[in-house]
C-alpha cells in the first residue's frame, strides 16, 4: 500500500504521518507539502530516516508537479490535508484560500482520476455547516445538516467538498470525506487558540480572548482524528461523508481558564471579536460510531494536560516558529485589537 499524504508537514497531517507509520509498518507513506508558513519539517524529523517514508516538496495547485509525482510514485491512496487553515488569515485575504483549498483539490482529483486511484480522502471540517446558536445545546451537526458557511476559509472548504462529491457522481472517483471538529495536540501551529494561549502564558504575554469568550468549540485530540481517518480509509463506504467529534464542547473562556490553571500563570485580555465569528460548533458522531465502531480515546481534560506537557517539553519547536515572520503576523492581527 502506498499513500500520498498532502499537507503532512502541518499539524494534523504530520500527526497522521506518524500515526500511519506506527500502525501500518508495511505501508509506504509519501508526504507532499509546499512548506508554507504552516509547514514544518521539524515535525517530521523522527521519520525522515524511516525507509517507508519519503518527503516531496510540492504545491497541490501546480498541475505539472502533481501529475509527475503521481506518474513516478503510483500511489493507491491520497489523503488531502493540504490547505490554508486559519480563519483569521482568510478574513485578511481570502485569495490564497480559494487557490489552495479549491483549485489545489481539483488538481489532486484530476490526478487521481487519471491514475485510477483506489481512494481519495478529503479532510474537511465541521465549519462547512456554519454555526449553531448558543442557547440550543440540543442541536448538533449531522452529515445531513445543510452547508451554510461563514468565513472565506469555510466557504473554500465547502467548495472543495462539493467538487469531491461531483467527481464521485460524475466520474465515479472513489472518494470519502470526513468533517471533523476542532483538533488540538502536538505540532499545532501557535496562531490557533490552544497553542497560542499556551505560548503566550509561558512568555508572560496577555491571552487575547475574542469578544466575551462565550463561543463554543467541540475539541478533539488529534490522535483521535487520525484513528478515525485510518478507519474510514480501510472500512468506510465509498462516496460517504463522516462527521468526526467526541462531545467535548467548551467555551473559549473555559479552554483558556483551564490552560491558566494547568500552567499556574496567564492573564486574559478581552479583545475585539472576530468578524462573522461562528457561535457554536458541535458534532453528532453517531454515523462513524455505528458504522465503523469509532470512538475517541482521549477526553478534553486528559488531552489538554498531554498537550500542555508537550509544549513544555518541546519549547524549541514552537519558539523557533514564533520568531521572524510570525512577529509581523502577530502585530498585524493583534496590534490594534
Ligand atoms: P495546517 O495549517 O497546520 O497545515 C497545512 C499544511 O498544508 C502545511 O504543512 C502547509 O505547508 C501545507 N500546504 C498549504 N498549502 C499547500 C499547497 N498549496 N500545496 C501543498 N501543501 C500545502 O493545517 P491543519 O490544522 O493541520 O489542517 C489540516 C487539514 O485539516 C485542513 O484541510 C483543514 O481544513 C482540516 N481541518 C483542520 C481542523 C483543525 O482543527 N485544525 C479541524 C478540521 C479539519
Ligand atoms: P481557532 O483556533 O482559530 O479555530 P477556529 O476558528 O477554526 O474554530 O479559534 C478557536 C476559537 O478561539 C474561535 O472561537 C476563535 C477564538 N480565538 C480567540 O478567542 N483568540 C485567539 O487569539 C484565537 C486565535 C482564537
Amino acid at each position: 500500500m502506498k499513500l500520498i499524504v498532502t499537507g503532512g508537514a502541518g499539524f494534523i497531517g504530520g500527526n497522521f504521518v506518524h500515526y500511519l507509520l506506527n500502525k501500518h509498518k508495511d505501508y509506504e507513506v509519501i508526504c507532499l507539502d509546499k512548506l508554507t508558513y504552516a509547514g514544518n519539517l521539524e515535525s517530521l524529523k523522527s521519520v525522515m530516516s524511516n525507509q517507508n517514508f519519503k518527503f516531496i516538496r510540492g504545491d497541490i495547485t501546480d498541475r505539472d508537479t502533481i501529475f509527475s509525482v503521481f506518474t513516478q510514485e503510483r500511489p493507491n491512496i491520497v489523503v488531502n490535508f493540504a490547505a490554508e487553515s486559519h480563519v483569521d488569515r482568510s478574513i485578511e485575504d481570502p485569495s490564497i484560500f480559494l487557490q489552495t483549498n479549491v483549485i489545489g483539490t481539483q488538481v489532486l482529483l484530476d490526478a487521481c482520476r487519471k491514475h485510477r486511484i483506489d481512494r481519495f480522502h478529503q479532510v474537511s471540517t465541521d465549519e462547512v455547516y456554519g454555526d449553531l446558536p448558543l442557547d440550543r445545546p440540543d442541536l448538533f451537526f449531522t452529515e445531513e445538516t445543510p452547508i451554510h458557511t461563514s468565513s472565506p476559509y469555510s466557504a473554500s472548504k465547502a467548495a472543495a467538498d462539493l467538487l469531491v462529491q461531483a467527481y464521485h457522481r460524475t466520474y465515479g472517483l472513489p472518494i470519502t470525506i470526513s468533517r471533523c471538529s476542532n483538533n488540538y495536540g502536538p505540532y499545532h501551529f501557535p496562531e490557533k487558540l490552544i497553542p497560542l494561549m499556551i505560548a503566550n502564558a509561558l512568555n508572560d504575554k496577555p491571552l487575547p480572548v475574542y469578544g466575551k469568550g462565550e463561543n463554543i468549540r467541540d475539541w478533539l485530540y488529534v490522535e483521535d482524528h487520525c484513528s478515525a481517518i485510518d478507519l474510514i480509509l480501510h472500512k468506510g463506504t465509498v462516496g460517504e461523508i463522516y462527521n468526526i467529534g467526541g462531545h467535548n464542547e467548551r467555551t473559549n473562556l473555559e479552554v483558556v481558564q483551564t490552560i491558566i490553571r494547568e500552567l499556574g500563570k496567564g492573564k486574559i485580555q478581552f479583545v475585539k471579536d472576530r468578524a462573522g465569528h461562528d457561535l457554536r460548533y458541535a458534532i453528532n458522531p453517531n454515523k462513524i460510531h455505528k458504522e465503523l465502531n469509532w470512538l475517541p480515546a482521549t477526553n478534553f481534560d486528559e488531552g489538554i494536560k498531554k498537550t500542555i506537557q508537550w509544549y513544555l517539553d518541546n519549547r524549541f519547536w514552537w519558539e523557533s516558529i514564533i520568531s521572524g515572520e510570525y512577529q509581523n503576523y502577530y502585530e498585524k492581527m493583534y496590534g490594534n485589537r
